[in-house]
């Protein structure tokens, strides 16, 4: 029979060895390796061995015998970041946060977890990306020299769960997922297969522990999580940042939280020293023109919680022979459909031309209430006309021209008026009852189609 191989580990770094050592080759500590085996069993499956399925299940009880324990949270004193984690980090939580490169998920991670340090937390924070002199770089730079953040650079799986063991921190910051891999594992390191295994052994760490763990993941070129999508099922809540790199506005947004709201979003500006929460976001997506100017149309967005009034831009150009649709910030297959529906229903045609729209600022909108302010946009472009001044729009619109009513249109009137706009087109069911004063200054024209808008617009001229 063959003898397990056994190795070494040191309880204080993590470190291996091949030999029992009275001194830790890694870390120098005196009397911290202990014996583990090197081979997983024979039968071995995922998540430990098969045995285990044999032993005795918990209890099976009614669930109105369970008692329903709230989640013990721990803000992390970074208002929009707590925002749109639902209250804090979670005990036993796993977050998974990705984004592009170089958009800052590196540096909130390290102002959030110093915070928490500084709360009284244990942490830890793995850095498989960069060495530890460069974490303390940032540090520096974002006024933090003090701080106490125990770092670990390491990206082998074993020694970060043998860290998480010993350690027992209150919350672990795993930067990047996709730089861990397990020995155990055939597969290259950043391969789905080990992204998929590190995740899902971390995951069940955070659970048996109750340390709560944050993975940062990378954005591939598409804006999915490089990798495995099957991530976003393990954990329990996936946040993106988004935002132009270019401009110093970022967003963050709750794509799934089982301990909080979904869409949910957090609103940060990176400043020299990190990045700040703005609190009053609703007009940072605006574009600063002193005068309107064609092909510019303001729509008023509902993230989660609050209305984000955005300017959605369009330029109509003479296209080639098979003219292009592109659009950042908006969805394409939607924005073919919507020129049939202007074609169709407004008479206004795009076929031969190239049309470009945008969301200014790097935000990305995925509900249908941009529909309205899209079409007017473009008809703007392609007139030469401008909008008026302090001009908003928003509103779904069907494939047969009808203009629909998008969730809570009276907040985002009311966010329009407090704003200093002027004029709205707003589906119908949308628009308020005549006497309602909380919308002085803006005068209101509630439209039910499509081509109702244009007239009211024409109006305008
Ligand atoms: P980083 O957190 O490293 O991004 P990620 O981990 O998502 O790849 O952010 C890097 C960018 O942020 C980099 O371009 C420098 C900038 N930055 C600031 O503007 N101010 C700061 O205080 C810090 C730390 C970074
Ligand atoms: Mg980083």
């Amino acid at each position: 029979m063959a003898k397990d191989k056994s190795i070494f580990t040191c309880t204080e770094c993590g470190g291996t060895s091949a030999r029992w050592m009275g001194k830790c080759p890694s870390c120098n500590a005196w009397n911290t390796l202990i014996e583990a085996s090197a081979e997983p069993a024979v039968g071995k499956n995922r998540f430990g061995s098969v045995h285990a399925s044999l032993a005795p299940t918990s209890e099976v009880l009614p669930l109105a015998q369970i008692e329903a324990a709230d989640f013990e949270r721990h803000p992390t004193g970074i208002d929009e970041l707590d925002r749109v984690l639902g209250g804090g980090m979670v005990e036993g939580g796993v977050v998974l946060i990705g984004g592009d490169p170089g958009i800052g998920k590196s540096t909130l991670l390290l102002q959030a977890v110093d915070a928490l340090q500084r709360s009284g937390m244990n942490t830890l924070y793995v850095t498989g990306e960069e060495s530890g002199a460069q974490v303390a770089m940032r540090s520096r730079r974002l006024g933090l020299p003090d701080s106490q953040v125990p770092v670990l650079p390491e990206i082998q799986l074993e020694k970060i769960l043998h860290t998480l063991q010993s350690r027992h921190p209150g919350i672990a910051i795993i930067d990047s997922i996709q730089t861990v891999y397990s020995d155990q594992l055939t597969s290259a390191p950043g391969s789905v297969a080990q992204v998929r295994e590190c995740a899902a052994h971390l995951t069940r760490t955070a659970k048996s522990t109750g340390t709560t763990i944050v993975l940062v993941g990378h954005v591939t070129k598409e804006g999915a999580l490089a990798g495995p999508r099957v991530l976003e099922h393990m954990v329990d809540t996936v946040l993106y940042f988004e935002g132009d790199t270019h401009s110093n506005f970022r967003l963050i947004r709750a794509i799934k939280n089982r301990f909080g709201a979904v869409n949910e979003i957090g609103v940060f500006a990176m400043t020299e020293k990190g990045l700040k929460g703005v609190s009053n976001p609703s007009a940072i997506f605006l574009s600063q023109h002193a005068e309107p100017v064609p092909g510019s149309c303001v729509m008023v967005t509902l993230e989660g919680t609050r209305p984000l009034l955005v300017e959605i831009q369009a330029l109509v150009d003479s296209g080639g022979p098979s003219p292009r649709r592109l659009s950042v910030g908006l969805d394409r297959d939607r924005l073919a459909m919507l020129l049939a529906v202007l074609h169709r229903h407004a008479g206004v045609a795009c076929m031969d031309q190239d049309v470009f729209v945008n969301a200014v600022g790097g935000v990305r909108i995925s509900e249908p209430a941009a529909d309205l302010a899209v079409m007017l946009a473009i008809t703007s472009s392609l007139r030469g006309k401008a909008l008026s001044k302090g001009f908003i729009a928003f509103g779904e619109v069907g494939l047969a021209g009808e203009v629909r009513p998008a969730p809570r249109g009276q907040d985002r009137l009311k966010e329009a008026a407090k704003l200093g706009f002027k004029v709205a087109v707003v589906p119908k069911a949308n628009a308020p009852k005549k006497n309602d004063k909380s919308f002085e200054g803006l005068t209101i024209y509630p439209v039910e189609r499509i081509e109702e808008a244009m007239q009211v617009v024409r109006g305008l001229d």
